[in-house]
């Protein structure tokens, strides 16, 4: 009997009544004893049986959020279970199996790492067939260090793969059509463009050695390195200047960044990482607001005002909220640098000033961006909105699972519709993508 290992995880296919193979039926009994087979006899023909180590060949099908490729392997039972046994792609209830490091299309063997009930992780071992796309990395760190999942990867295809796991998201978590999503903006520059980067430091004990660099891909070491192929050329310039005086014991964590040019920016907070793409992340956003005609503008989770004051000649008023005090100090400078004069900057929490800016304008005239941290925005301010119902609800978010559970709570019971969703690779090489959707409320009643 080939599955009598510790961890062996079962993923089993009901078959038609009338299925009744007999070489399978034997295959059962073997594995799992007549009492199990005869009360299952009908419904359960068909499984999976791995353990850790295994090692399996699989044809990747798609790319997950996350840059896992994911491949199905089911075994029927009236064949071997062998390592090498057949995978189907078109078996809904194959066992799921995700790999780092691969491609669509792609055939690669892998060995079981992680056992799940209804899923496997799995580490590439070998391609047995390489797709088309599959590009040579530009990092040595490429696969070790947790920073990129994509460099093995044509740009164009990357694109195509966020684009179709945004659409497929927003599908599945937010009920929202897929023909909304347009296809990509690309990156100008696709590597040599992050902005901001953090370095960690960690004494390697059995090395006797500091490692400074960035956090695998394990999620618990540092990989030490020499330069990020990512990062701006002026940030591996700091990167050496951090290694050449080294803390003592380790565990430190540096933020380098490069300051824009004309944007007052306090150390701690926030500005885009990717200075290339920022034109068309300003312009989208300000297209969005002028499609729509509204005369004011709600800049929520503003920052150092960089949408408020980019958007600021396209409406009448503006108003910018943060609750970091010194993005709010500079997001004044920022407009008076430029002349605007027709925003403020209140420095407070969303949830405690929104309901009096909300009455401070006519509904009808009013656009609210939303660019909220990675775990999205409160329930509160959501339901908020949904009470008040602006004209408008542009929503820019670097975490599209958060974003499309919140665009579901705006669109439920008809309050908003969802007309449009950007997506701009602010992130080439990595999982990450940024996003900004177009939201306009409907008639009461919808
Ligand atoms: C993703 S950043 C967006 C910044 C700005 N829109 C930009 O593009 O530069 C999110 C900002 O929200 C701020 N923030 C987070 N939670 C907040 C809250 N509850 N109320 C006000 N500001 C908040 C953070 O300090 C951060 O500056």
């Amino acid at each position: 009997m080939p599955h009598h290992g510790r961890r062996t995880t079962l993923a089993v296919r009901t078959l038609p009544p009338d299925y009744d193979h007999p070489t399978t039926r034997q295959g059962f009994v073997s594995l799992f004893g007549e009492k199990t087979f005869s009360c299952r006899l009908k419904s359960l023909t068909f499984c999976v049986a791995l353990k850790l180590g295994d090692k399996i060949i699989l044809t990747i099908h798609d790319l997950a959020f996350g840059g896992e490729g994911v491949g199905r392997y089911s075994v029927p039972l009236d064949q071997p279970t062998s390592p090498d046994g057949p995978e189907s792609a078109s078996t809904p209830d194959a066992l799921v199996v995700f790999v780092p490091f691969v491609a669509i299309g792609e055939t690669v063997e892998v060995e079981i790492t992680e056992l799940k009930k209804n899923f496997a992780r799995a580490r590439l071992l070998r391609i047995v067939t390489p797709s088309p796309e599959r590009t040579t990395p530009e990092c040595r760190y490429f696969g070790v260090c947790g920073g990129c999942q994509y460099q093995h990867i044509t740009y164009p295809e990357q694109l195509r793969v966020k684009q179709k796991q945004i659409a497929d998201l927003f599908e599945r978590v937010g009920k929202i059509s897929r023909t909304v999503v347009a296809p990509v903006i690309p990156c100008p520059s696709p590597y040599g463009y992050r902005n901001r980067i953090m370095i960690r430091s960690q004494w390697n004990g059995p090395a006797r050695k500091l490692e400074i660099g960035f956090i695998r891909t394990d999620n618990k070491f540092v990989e030490d390195i020499l330069e990020c192929k990512i990062a701006e050329p002026a940030l591996n310039e700091q990167i050496l200047a951090v290694r050449a005086k080294p803390p003592p014991k380790g565990g430190i964590k540096v933020v380098l960044r490069v300051q824009p040019e004309d944007w007052q920016v306090p150390r701690d907070s926030f500005f885009q990482n990717n200075f290339f793409l920022l034109p068309q992340l300003e312009a989208t956003v300000r297209d969005f607001l002028q499609a729509s005609g509204a005369r004011h503008l709600i800049d929520l989770y503003c920052g150092v005002g960089y949408f408020g004051i980019t958007a600021a000649s396209a409406v009448t008023s503006f108003v910018g909220v943060e609750y970091d005090k010194l993005a709010i100090a500079a997001a004044r400078e920022n407009a008076a640098s430029r002349g605007v004069t027709n925003g403020e900057f209140i420095a407070a929490q969303v949830e405690h000033v929104l309901l009096d800016l909300l009455n401070r304008f006519s509904a009808s005239q009013t656009t609210v961006i939303l660019d909220p941290p990675r775990k999205g925005c409160w329930p509160a301010t959501l339901e908020l909105l949904r009470q008040t119902r602006p004209a408008q609800v542009i929503y820019v978010s670097c975490h599209p699972a958060t974003m499309a559970r919140d665009l579901n709570i705006l669109c439920s019971e008809g309050v908003f519709k969802l007309v449009r969703v950007q997506p701009l690779d602010m992130f080439p090489q990595t999982q990450h993508v940024e996003c900004v959707a177009d939201l306009r409320v409907l008639p009461f009643g919808n």
